[in-house]
């Protein structure tokens, strides 16, 4: 999967599949699915490290995930995050902190934000950088945004949108991830704008859809009323857990079959 893909994907029709991983382990797996692009998300900071938003993420921190979920990757399109703080400050942060993950094996990365980010798409884009555009609810500004709300419903938020997403890609960015958009609005994006959409909350009509994996695969007990949990993974490791827990302690594992003579 190339970035290339992208736009001939745009231009036959073709649905992109984008799923978020963090880890080698399970960046392995989706990556065995077919899954087109990898984005290692700085939902990394709820999901797995235990931070109640993406705001403490850290460079750092993206730069481990990112190098692990590319080792474990051969086909998929590898999109690393770049987290709150480390990019905001203008073109030169952002290709210090782009560099970083492309180092460690990121195709692209994605940033959040519309037209007051045109300058650092071009510098990245310019620098050899894909960049990933993501607009709508962007978590990152969930203190501005006043919390997790659909973005665009009045029609200033929407002319902005359309303008935003037309800036991006006139700047250079290869696809836009649209987050709790009104499904009408993310069509109308989807229709005017050259660079594919990929929508989470935005309705069927983007280009491609992406989830945080955990959310798809039934990991934990909540997921957002956008995701679909595509299996019970959590309910099953559960089980897992408790049965290894019975055998250890009624002593039926480890069995012969388990153990060396010498
Ligand atoms: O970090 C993330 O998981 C994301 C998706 C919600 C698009 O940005």
């Amino acid at each position: 999967m190339r970035v290339t893909r992208l736009a001939q994907a745009k231009a036959s029709g073709e649905r992109l599949v984008m799923l978020t991983a963090y880890d080698a382990l399970t960046a392995r797996i989706l990556d065995a699915a077919g899954t087109d692009m990898l984005l290692v998300g700085d939902s990394i900071g709820n999901v797995a490290l235990g931070y109640d938003s993406t705001l403490p993420v850290a460079l750092d921190e993206m730069v481990v995930a990112t190098r692990s979920v590319a080792s474990a990757t051969t086909r998929a399109l590898v999109v690393a995050d770049l987290p709150f703080g480390t990019y905001e400050a203008g073109p030169e942060q952002a290709l210090t902190s782009a560099v970083r993950l492309v180092r460690v094996g990121a195709n692209a990365v994605k940033l959040e934000g519309g037209r007051p980010r045109v300058a650092t798409v071009r510098a990245l884009a310019e620098a050899g950088i894909p960049v990933v555009g993501h607009l709508g609810f962007t978590p990152q500004s969930v203190n501005a945004l006043g919390g997790f709300r659909v973005q665009g419903r009045d029609e200033e938020g929407a002319e902005t949108l359309v303008a935003d997403a037309l800036a991006l890609a006139e700047a250079g960015a290869v696809a836009i991830v649209l987050e709790m958009v009104p499904e009408p609005l993310a069509a109308r994006v989807t229709e005017v704008c050259p660079v594919p959409t990929i929508g989470i909350g935005a309705g069927a009509r983007c280009d491609g859809q992406v989830l945080v994996w955990s959310d798809m695969a039934g990991m934990t007990d909540w997921a957002p009323r956008f995701a679909r949990r595509f299996a019970e993974v959590g309910r099953l490791l559960q089980e897992a857990a408790e049965d290894y827990g019975r055998a250890v302690r009624e002593g039926s594992f480890p069995a012969e079959e388990h153990w060396f003579e010498k």
